[in-house]
C-alpha cells in the first residue's frame, strides 16, 4: 500500500521536518493539533505526541459540520481522557473559533498564573497550529488571526522565517502552521485519507476505493446510504464474501438508482464510485464519522 501512495516523502526529509518541528515546538508554549473530526485516529501522527514532550496539547476536532455528533463528542472525552484539552470547530464556517482563546488561557491557567504571581502581567502566549496537510489548518488560522496570518504551503518541512502573529488577546501565533506527513501504518489508515480527500493522489483506483467505502458506509451508516441511494434494502452480506466484492455489489445497487449505466444495461461501476465518495465529501449523506472512538 504504501509504495502505491504518490506522495515526496522520503526518510530525510521527514528527519528533517521533525528536527524543524521540535525547533518550533521549543518556542511555543501549547500546540494545537488539528484533526478531521471525520477520521480523528488517521489524521493524527502519534509522532507529534511525542515531539510535544510534556508540552500542553489542543486537540481541535474540525469539520465537525460534517461529522456525526454524537462520535465527536466520545473522541473528545476519548482525548480528553489522555490529558489534552478538546475544541470542536468548523473553521469554515467559524463555528466553534470563538472558544479558542479561552480554551488556550484554560489550558495554560498554571502559566498564567505563575505569570502573575511574577507581576508579568501582559506577558504574552505563543502557540503553534500542527496538522495533516487538507486537514484545514490555513482555514482555520485564518479564522483566528484574520488575513494577518500567512497562507500555509501545503508541504511536510516547509519553512518560512517564523513571525508571530498577534491574536490581539495576549496570544501569539507563529504564522505558518506545522505540517506532519500523516501515518500510513496500515491500508485503513491510508484508505480513510482517501475517502476524505485528504490524500488527493489516489491510493489504490477509484472502483475499489468507491467499493471500500460503500462497504463501510454500510456497516456504519446503513440508514444513511438507504436514504441516499433510494435502497429498499442493503445487499446481506455473504458467508466468506470479501469485502471488496460485499461494497461492489451495494455500489451496483447505488448506480442502477443514479442510472450510472453501460450500453447492454451492466452498470457504470467507476461513475457510481465517483459520485459516492464526492457525495460522501460534501456530506451529502449526512454527518458521517468513519472511526468510532475506542
Ligand atoms: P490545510 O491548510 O491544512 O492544508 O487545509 P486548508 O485550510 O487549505 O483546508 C482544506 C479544505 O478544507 C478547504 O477546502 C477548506 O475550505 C476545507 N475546510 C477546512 N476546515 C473545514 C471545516 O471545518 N468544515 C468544512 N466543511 N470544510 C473545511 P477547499 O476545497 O480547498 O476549498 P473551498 O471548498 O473552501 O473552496
Amino acid at each position: 500500500m504504501e509504495q502505491s501512495l504518490n506522495i515526496q516523502w522520503y526518510p530525510g526529509h521527514m528527519t528533517k521536518t521533525r528536527r524543524q518541528m521540535e525547533e518550533q515546538i521549543k518556542k511555543v508554549d501549547a500546540v494545537c493539533e488539528l484533526l478531521d473530526a471525520r477520521i480523528p485516529q488517521s489524521s493524527r501522527n502519534p509522532d507529534l505526541a511525542v515531539l510535544c514532550g510534556a508540552k500542553p496539547r489542543l486537540v481541535i476536532l474540525n469539520r465537525c459540520d460534517l461529522a456525526d455528533a454524537l462520535e465527536t463528542e466520545r473522541w473528545a472525552a476519548f482525548f480528553q481522557k489522555e490529558g489534552a484539552s478538546v475544541l470542536l470547530t468548523d473553521a469554515k464556517t467559524g463555528k466553534g473559533t470563538n472558544a479558542f482563546a479561552p480554551a488556550v488561557r484554560a489550558l495554560l491557567k498554571d502559566k498564567l498564573k505563575a505569570y502573575e504571581e511574577k507581576g508579568q502581567v501582559g506577558r504574552v502566549l505563543r502557540l503553534m497550529v500542527a496538522g495533516i496537510p487538507n486537514v484545514g489548518k490555513s482555514t482555520f488560522i485564518n479564522r483566528i488571526a484574520g488575513r494577518r496570518a500567512a497562507k500555509a504551503e501545503n508541504r511536510p518541512g516547509v519553512t518560512r522565517a517564523g513571525q508571530w502573529v498577534p491574536l490581539g488577546n495576549g496570544l501569539e501565533l507563529l504564522d505558518t502552521p506545522g505540517i506532519l506527513w500523516p501515518k500510513f501504518e496500515d491500508e485503513t489508515v491510508g484508505l480513510h485519507l482517501a475517502f476524505t480527500g485528504a490524500v488527493k493522489d489516489s491510493v489504490l483506483d477509484i472502483e475499489t476505493l468507491g467499493c471500500c467505502l460503500a462497504a463501510l458506509l454500510a456497516s456504519r451508516y446503513p440508514d444513511a446510504m438507504k436514504a441516499t441511494y433510494r435502497l429498499k434494502e442493503i445487499p446481506a452480506r455473504e458467508e466468506g464474501e470479501g469485502e471488496i466484492a460485499w461494497g461492489l455489489r451495494i455500489l451496483e445497487d447505488c448506480g442502477r438508482k443514479r442510472g450510472c449505466l453501460v450500453s447492454g444495461g451492466e452498470i457504470d461501476t467507476e461513475r457510481a464510485s465517483k459520485i459516492l465518495i464526492d457525495e460522501f465529501r460534501a456530506g451529502k449523506l449526512g454527518r458521517i464519522t468513519l472511526e468510532a472512538a475506542p
